[in-house]
């Protein structure tokens, strides 16, 4: 069954990329060269990495865990990290396959699922980076506690992931230009609501901030950012495995 799941889900990711969905866009070249120059500016959708969560890459080992697109994998890899991602889509890691050739980057890039990470030892990791994708698993447990077991002792964990809000809500259009309404149990997932084949979870904050602590994280820090459509509110935590 979660099989099936995900399969649908690498589909899914696979037909954005042929319709350049936004978020499917790679690293400008002017990124790169800032990169390579010590100016490394990573973006979590609209939110920048604070420099202070992510140190300094040079030389430490980093996964892009459900990573790919040519977007972060290759800003790190410019500044110099060495850099492994991720990512269940064929077509995202196609993206960081094309921009390693063409800036001649050396990037191991890995098609497969963040819940089973068995292809690395454990504590094979200084820094995993995790842009917003638990959206995707019907549960992010076994994806932390492979991140945490992945991670060297000291190690430092970035997610960003949908607060509950972006799930609550349905659109309802009227006369006066339309309002949100709060109808919706956490968890939710989109296949009991619609017949498409889009497949989406929304967790609680419970699930996700104390998710981490179960496993052993220990939470350091935490920032918001909010998309033009405000009930599309992310958060992103930096977790250390002490
Ligand atoms: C919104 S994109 C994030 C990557 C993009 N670079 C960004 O910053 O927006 C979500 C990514 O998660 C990947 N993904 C979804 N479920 C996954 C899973 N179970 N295992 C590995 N990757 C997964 C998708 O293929 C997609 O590349």
């Amino acid at each position: 069954m979660k099989e099936d799941v995900f399969a649908q889900i690498e589909k899914n990711i696979d037909q954005l990329v042929e319709n350049s969905a936004d978020w499917t866009a790679s690293a400008a070249q002017r990124d790169l060269q800032d990169a390579r120059e010590g100016k490394l500016r990573l973006m979590f959708f609209d939110r920048e990495v604070p420099m202070e969560w992510l140190g300094d890459v040079k030389g430490k080992k980093v996964l892009c865990l459900a990573g790919a697109g040519g977007l972060q994998a290759p800003l790190l890899a410019c500044a110099g990290a060495d850099v492994t991602v991720v990512d269940l889509s064929g077509k995202m890691l196609e993206k960081d396959r094309e921009i390693a050739k063409r800036e001649n980057l050396q990037i191991e890039l890995v098609k497969g699922n963040m819940c089973d990470l068995s292809m690395f030892d454990d504590g094979s990791f200084d820094l995993i980076i995790n842009p917003p994708s638990f959206m995707y698993l019907p549960d992010p447990a076994a994806a932390y506690r492979e991140s945490f077991r992945g991670l060297k002792k000291g190690g430092v964990f970035l997610m960003m992931a949908p607060n509950p809000v972006n799930y609550m809500c349905d659109y309802i259009g009227d006369e006066t230009g339309g309002y949100y309404k709060a109808v919706h149990r956490m968890p939710y997932c989109s296949k009991e609501h619609d017949d498409s084949d889009w497949i989406e979870y929304g967790h609680t904050m419970e699930t996700y901030l104390g998710g981490l602590l179960a496993v052993g994280f220990v939470i350091d820090g935490y920032m918001e950012c909010q998309k033009e459509d405000i009930t599309e509110l992310y958060f992103m935590v930096r977790a250390v495995k002490g």
